[in-house]
């Protein structure tokens, strides 16, 4: 029997894709897994009024294991117009399939490395005052919390009665007090000790194995004084455990400012959701944008691992498929490296890199020309040619 069963969530348009090319890399590392499909994403929203279907749930319950490709989300007007016509007013909502799953199995910890791989053609490169230019290496891993914050889900436009007394008495509510409700949106951040203090060790611990010297604790406290400051006080508890780390803290303004002036001196960043967000993506811009960027989603029970881009539907039906499945490939090999299988980890990022290395192979964003159906006649490498070149590795 084989040691781990993995629950695959391809999902929407170019997660078909990808993950698929995933599956065949952790075959030829020989990792020991079975794998069971489960459906997630916008079909399912269409035909069942639910984007994330309770088999899929009880899979991931029983296995705790997934490898999840990406979805398509709209608007909830486009979501309620393409409802299959007999669920159509019966009161679904349509909620994101994944904030959906990071909340009910509360994997908080949401992993991004953002990490280049030398001869990326994408990766940052910065001009000095001779002229020249420097390409530093770039190794930061963003720990992004990712269950509450800005993604809670608390928001209302146009508040119930209850509420809207409650916002009243606040003091600082007495400038919006006569907006009519119709007119006043709210979404309310909620920041909790406890999950602070869990994305803050995670962050710390991940320095200390890494031996890397800093953590920065990425908030804004200066304006956002009782969500930001409780991450910022819960930051200054957690460092005491890890005298040899040393605690830094930035603004979420300035940290962009910052990743274009420096960006090799942050290893460890820890923010909230929504910050956290911005810097993933901000940081995965630097080492080859959307293609590169992997993820984990790690719970105490639960962890599930995917690419963060989206469904890119412009490319969805491409064949060939052209997108790139280096980012795929990255999120299963921090899925082995989740359940302790570290050298076959290492062995699948090898691969990655020797392949970027000798850049014979290379999808179209990594030759900065527009991704179509024309890609494949520029010299651009297909999906699976991108994987081939990996597996050969392998
Ligand atoms: P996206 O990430 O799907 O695509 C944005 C652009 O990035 C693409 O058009 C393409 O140029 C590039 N790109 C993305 N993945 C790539 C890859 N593997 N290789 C090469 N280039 C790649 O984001 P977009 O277009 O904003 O959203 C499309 C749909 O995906 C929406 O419905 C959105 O809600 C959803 N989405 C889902 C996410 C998820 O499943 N985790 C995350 C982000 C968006
Ligand atoms: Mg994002």
């Amino acid at each position: 029997m084989p040691k781990y069963t993995v629950i695959t969530m391809p999902g929407d348009g170019i997660g078909n894709q990808v993950l698929p090319e995933s599956l065949r890399v952790l075959k030829a590392v020989g990792f020991d897994a079975d794998y069971i499909h489960a459906d997630i994403g916008w079909d399912c929203w269409c035909t069942q009024g639910n984007a994330l279907p309770d088999r899929t749930i009880d899979l991931l319950t029983k296995h705790k294991l997934g490898l999840f490709g990406a979805i398509t989300s709209k608007p909830n007007k486009a979501a309620q117009a393409e409802l299959k016509p007999e669920l159509q007013g019966k009161g679904h909502v349509y909620y994101s399939p994944i904030v959906t799953m990071r909340q009910k199995f509360n994997l908080d910890i949401c992993m991004r490395p953002c990490i280049g791989f030398i001869g990326n053609p994408l990766n940052y490169i910065r001009k000095r005052t001779d002229g020249g230019f420097d390409e530093p290496h770039i190794n930061t891993t963003i720990f992004r919390q990712g269950t509450e914050g800005m993604y809670a889900g608390v928001e209302w436009t146009n508040p119930p009665e209850n509420v809207r007394a409650t916002l009243n008495s606040h003091p600082r509510f007495k400038a919006f007090a006569n907006v009519p409700g119709p007119d006043l949106a709210v979404s309310v951040r909620i920041i909790t000790r406890n999950a602070a203090r869990r994305i803050i060790t995670a962050a710390f611990e991940h320095a200390k194995k890494n031996k890397f010297k800093a953590v920065t604790i990425c908030e804004k406290p200066n304006v956002l004084r009782e969500t930001s400051g409780l991450m910022e006080e819960v930051a200054k508890e957690v460092h005491k455990s890890y005298p040899d780390i040393q605690r830094w803290s930035t603004n979420i303004d300035a940290q962009l400012m910052w990743l274009n002036k420096n960006p090799e001196d942050y290893n460890v960043v820890v923010a909230s959701n929504l910050f956290g967000d911005i810097l993933s993506d901000a940081f995965a811009g630097l080492v080859g944008g959307l293609g590169f960027a992997a993820s984990g989603n790690i719970g105490d029970d639960v962890a599930v691992f995917e690419p963060t881009h989206g469904s890119a539907p412009k490319y969805a039906e491409l064949n060939p498929p052209i997108v790139n499945p280096i980012a795929m490939i990255l999120s299963a090999a921090m899925m082995v490296e989740h359940v302790g299988e570290t050298d076959k980890s290492d062995r699948i990022k090898n691969a990655v890199a020797a392949v970027v290395k000798e850049g014979k192979v290379r999808t179209y964003d990594m030759m900065r020309i527009s991704g179509g159906a024309r890609s494949i006649s520029q010299g651009a490498a297909s999906t699976t040619q991108m994987a081939d070149a990996i597996v050969a590795r392998l």
